[in-house]
């Protein structure tokens, strides 16, 4: 699956290397990412943020093996800064203080996957229904726990379908009472954000959709749109006492945590049990057993540094920044559309050079921006201009 490097000076031999030929390939790539950054355009990761005076910690490996509730028997973690981090969402998510679970993941994906098997423990013969704008994680997920998936219409706006959930359930409900077997619930992965437009799913409309089912579990991939949803004019429901019985949230998108990571959060009492290995000396419900320290510590020197009022300028900072990329793609007669208080900008797909040179998401016949931190306007100007030349030479 993987090509043998064609980089002469990047393959490992016998010999070890030189301090020189182990940097001048980190100096060449780190001068390639500075270089590209101004021009990524379409991917939900903030690249403004220099977390060097971090350096550091890399003078040591961390690990938050286990639970975050206590250290394990090696004691080389960052729990506290990890409990400081998981208390702030739960406080944002406006979960329980006392009774909420939660833990820093290693990507948005393992957040679902984490939601979606306590779904999944909780209502073991439930279905598991998305709609075809959700993120694609989603599938690996259900692959994994064997689970029926479910594919719900979306609404015109790309959210899932109220209605259509309702039909798919009450068609489902019907199948069982005709088998004389009980109803098997409903396990629904809703989006507040969506990869490609950021639509945002109703929570409260899907739980009551889904009565039919029975017992319902909602898990709700927050990846970008959860730190949006909350500091938006129109306040979403999003949040563990809005619908969502379990949330994942992205570390590395909004807040632009420098390694792949994110949160998730559920109510205590929904945690499954899980087998814990006896030698590690603390209880362990997470997905994995060896998790990140230096990502939860990545996370909190953000979050602490930022504090609520920062991330909240952010959310609207990069809200005046989409609002001004829909006039200008408007002007330069690219078609945008923009949800409400969305950050994502969606436009008539350009001609593949301008896609690769701003490194734009595509998928059919529209392309789209993120107004991450790191996208400024000046970039948008740049992007508008070559859409107008290309469309002028058209
Ligand atoms: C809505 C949504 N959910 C989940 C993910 C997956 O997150 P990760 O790449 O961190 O696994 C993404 C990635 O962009 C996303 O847009």
């Amino acid at each position: 699956m993987s090509d043998p490097t064609s980089r002469r000076d990047l393959i490992i031999g016998e010999a070890p290397g030189t301090d020189e030929q182990v940097h001048a390939p980190v100096r060449e790539l780190l001068a390639r990412l500075h270089r590209q950054k101004p021009r990524v355009l379409g991917f939900p990761t903030d690249l403004a943020n220099d977390f060097s005076e971090a350096g550091a910690l890399l003078s040591m490996l961390t690990n938050n093996a286990g639970d975050p509730a206590r250290s394990d028997a090696a004691g080389n973690d960052t729990k506290p800064m990890e409990r400081a981090v998981i208390a702030w969402f739960t406080a944002l998510a406006e979960g329980d203080p006392h009774r909420t679970y939660g833990y820093v993941t290693g990507s948005g994906s393992e957040g679902i996957l984490f939601g979606l098997y306590t779904g999944r423990r909780r209502l073991p013969r439930a279905p598991l229904y998305t709609c075809a704008e959700a993120h694609y994680s989603i599938r690996k997920a259900a692959c994994l726990l064997r689970m029926d998936l479910v594919e719900v219409a979306c609404r015109a706006d790309g959210s899932m379908d109220p209605d259509a959930l309702h039909a798919a359930c009450r068609a489902r409900r019907r199948r069982d009472t005709l088998t004389g077997r009980r109803p098997r619930g409903a396990v629904i992965a809703a989006t507040v954000g969506s990869t490609i437009r950021g639509a945002v799913d109703d929570l409260p409309a899907l739980r009551a959709a889904a009565a039919p089912a029975g017992a319902v579990h909602l898990h709700n991939d927050a990846a970008l749109g959860g730190l949006i949803a909350a500091f938006s004019p129109s306040r979403p429901a999003w949040n563990l006492d809005q619908g969502a019985d379990s949330l994942s949230i992205s570390g590395h998108k909004l807040l632009g945590c420098p390694v792949p990571c994110g949160i998730v959060l559920t109510p205590a009492r929904l945690v499954a049990p899980a087998p814990v290995g006896a030698y590690l000396g603390t209880d362990d419900h997470t997905l994995g057993c060896s998790r990140s320290g230096l990502a939860a510590a990545l996370l909190w020197m953000r979050l602490r540094r930022l504090g609520t009022s920062g991330v909240r300028d952010l959310v609207h900072h990069c809200q005046d920044t989409a609002a001004y990329a829909h006039t200008a793609l408007t002007q330069a007669q690219a078609h945008p559309e923009r949800l409400p208080d969305a950050i994502t900008v969606t436009f008539d797909r350009p001609p593949q050079e301008i896609s690769a040179r701003w490194h734009l998401a595509t998928q059919g016949g529209r392309a789209h921006l993120i107004t991450m931190p790191h996208v400024t306007r000046h970039a948008v100007d740049a992007l508008c201009a070559d859409l107008t030349r290309t469309g002028r030479n058209r």
